[in-house]
Parts: structure tokens; sequence; C-alpha cells
């Protein structure tokens, strides 16, 4: 798969194969994938839990959710990715201090990301789940007051056809030739 092939083809996956579990290799591989990501600094402040006991699972899904939307999906997810931040005193405290920037956002996002392309060039659908409980998930899960849950990934292989049709704002909403507002063209 080229990289355009990988970009067009991840879509979010709200259907999954509870019976087929993605294989620890795999889980490995979407890993290394994150760990070459850029970081502020090179902070690396990425912690990552992959859940693949069922009982986890389900208590994630019934303590970890935001209000009002559950993300029921997740129930059959053979895999959740946990998407931890244990901030780093330079970048994230000094740096951050200066402009005002949240950085270890941008590079949990990147990093998560990074998960996301690996996973369907292995042919592994997925899901970024952000509407979370960040308290319970650290209750349910053991993680420290310190770390930052920011998103969890859904992985597993996918029951659903993939949309036929996803849509996005067009190219002259979204780029700007040299300030803001002027036409690229
Ligand atoms: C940070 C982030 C949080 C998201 N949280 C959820 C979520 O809680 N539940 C859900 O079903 N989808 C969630 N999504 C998926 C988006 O709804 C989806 O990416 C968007 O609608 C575009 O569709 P596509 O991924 O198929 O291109 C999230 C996506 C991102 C990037």
């Amino acid at each position: 798969m080229t990289f355009d092939d990988i970009v067009s083809a991840r879509h979010s996956v709200r259907a999954f194969d509870p019976a087929r579990p993605v294989p620890p290799e795999d889980i490995m591989a979407l890993i290394e994938a994150a760990r070459w990501a850029p970081s502020a600094c090179n902070s690396q402040v990425w912690r990552f839990i992959a859940v693949t006991d069922p009982e986890r699972i389900r208590q994630i899904c019934a303590q970890g959710m935001g209000p009002i939307l559950r993300n029921k999906f997740m129930r059959d997810a053979p895999l959740i990715i946990v998407g931890c931040a244990e901030l780093d005193i330079v970048a994230n405290k000094i740096g951050t201090k200066f402009t005002g920037i949240e950085y270890y956002q941008l590079d949990m996002g990147i990093a998560m990301e990074h998960i996301v392309l690996k996973a369907t060039e292995l042919g592994l659908g997925t899901c970024w789940v952000g509407w979370i409980n960040e308290e319970n998930l650290r209750s349910t899960l053991g993680i420290p007051k310190h770390v930052r849950v920011m998103a969890l990934i859904a992985v597993g292989y996918s029951t659903e056809t993939a949309p036929s049709k996803r849509t996005r704002k067009p190219m002259r909403k979204i780029l700007y030739a040299d300030q803001w507002g002027k036409a690229f063209h």
C-alpha cells in the first residue's frame, strides 16, 4: 500500500469481529509505529496500554466513557489502545509556560494517528474514541494521577462495509496562500 492508499482506506470502524483477536506481533507493530513519531523536545510522553482482556474492555465501556455518547461499539473490539501522556518538565512545563501551547496534546495526536495508519496497513479497522471519562479510566486501569489519559483507539477486524462516501470540507476552506483568507491557486 502506498501512503495515499492508506490515507484513503482509513475510516472509522464501529463494528468489529469479537472472535478475531489482534495478533501480539501486530500490537507491537502498532506501538513501534508510534515510537517513531516526532515529539516536542523529543520528550516521548506517550504511554500506551494495550487492553485485550474482555473483562477490562467491558469495564472500560461501562465506566470509562463520557456522558450520553456511550460508544457501545467498543464492546466488540478485541483490542483497545489507551493513549496516555506522562508529561515532561522541559517540553510540557517550561515550553508551555513560554508559548501557551500544550505540546503533549500535539505529540499524542501524532503518535496515535501513526498507530491508526499502521493498523490500516495491517488490514485492521480502528476508531478513535475521545469521548472518555478520564478519572474513571484512571481508576479502572490503575493509571497514576500525574498521567493524562488522552484518547482510546478501538482496534480489530471490521465487520462493516466501508462507507461509500466520506465528507470533507473543500480545499479552499482549509488552505490559504501567504495570509489568512487568501485563496490558494
Ligand atoms: C480525537 C478524536 C476523537 C474521536 N472520538 C470519537 C468517539 O468518541 N466516538 C466515535 O464514534 N468516533 C470518534 N471519533 C471519530 C470521528 O467521528 C471520525 O474520525 C470523523 O467523523 C471522520 O470520519 P472518518 O474517521 O471515518 O474519516 C474521534 C476522532 C478523533 C480524531
